[in-house]
């Protein structure tokens, strides 16, 4: 199970990766534009924050499928490691992913909203497939159950790709994924750290100071053995 970041600010990401096992970053491109920074730097600055071997996800902008397969070799060129291009499921995405399977280029299919998408995507040699949970629930559908579907049907006929969930408002949501096999959650920074928050577990920590304190003050471990 993958725990990826959907952000494209360096500070959140370095805060996240210093508290959290992180295993990659994926972006798209509202993400991108919300840091309104040179396009290049910042793609060579997450690279340089994640290091080679976390995934970097980026997403295609060429609107036909010769245009997505040369963006994606130019950015897989320029940022290296552990890259996947991302690609939005359509006609031309297909396309593309089958072309850039051919060239050894890893894929994740974006955008997925059903299962025949995913399974179309999966069967083009995408890597992954990222269906956008939060973004059908609030089209009163049911974001938990694709993903659910979309990861049995995998198993059912074998399909190497993964399901790499994406779209979360709420933990909820995360959680339910993972329970039925999603093989990669992507979240922001702020619903990472509420996935640690437990009033209870804060309140906890408290007591355990509080009647330390009472006994040895400031000291600590190190401070009496
Ligand atoms: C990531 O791959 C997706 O683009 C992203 O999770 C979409 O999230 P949103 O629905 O919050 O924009």
């Amino acid at each position: 199970m993958l725990y990826i970041l959907d952000s494209a600010n360096v500070e959140e990401i370095r805060r996240c990766m210093e508290y959290f096992p992180i295993d990659g970053v994926t972006t798209n491109p509202t993400i991108i534009s919300r840091e309104k920074r040179n396009f290049l730097d910042l793609i060579k600055e997450l690279r340089e924050t994640i290091g080679p071997e976390r995934m970097l996800h980026i997403q295609a902008t060429a609107y036909t499928a010769e245009g997505m397969v040369e963006e994606a070799l130019r950015l897989k060129e320029i940022v290296g490691g552990e890259f996947y291009i991302k690609i939005p499921v359509s006609d031309e995405g297909i396309k593309a992913t089958m072309m850039l399977k051919k060239l050894d280029v890893k894929v994740t299919e974006t955008a997925i909203f059903t299962q025949p998408q995913a399974l179309l995507a999966a069967k083009a040699g995408a890597d992954f497939v990222a269906p956008y949970v939060n973004r059908l629930d609030n089209i009163v559908s049911d974001g938990v159950s694709v993903v659910s579907d979309i990861v049995s049907m995998f198993s059912t006929h074998n399909i190497e790709s993964k399901v790499l969930a994406a779209s979360f408002k709420n933990v909820e949501q995360v959680h339910s994924v993972i329970l039925k096999g999603g093989h990669a959650v992507t979240i922001t920074p702020e619903l990472c750290e509420r996935m640690l928050y437990h009033p209870l577990t804060v309140s906890a920590i408290s007591d355990f100071d509080q009647d330390w304190r009472k006994v040895y003050g400031d000291k600590r471990i190190l401070d009496l053995i």
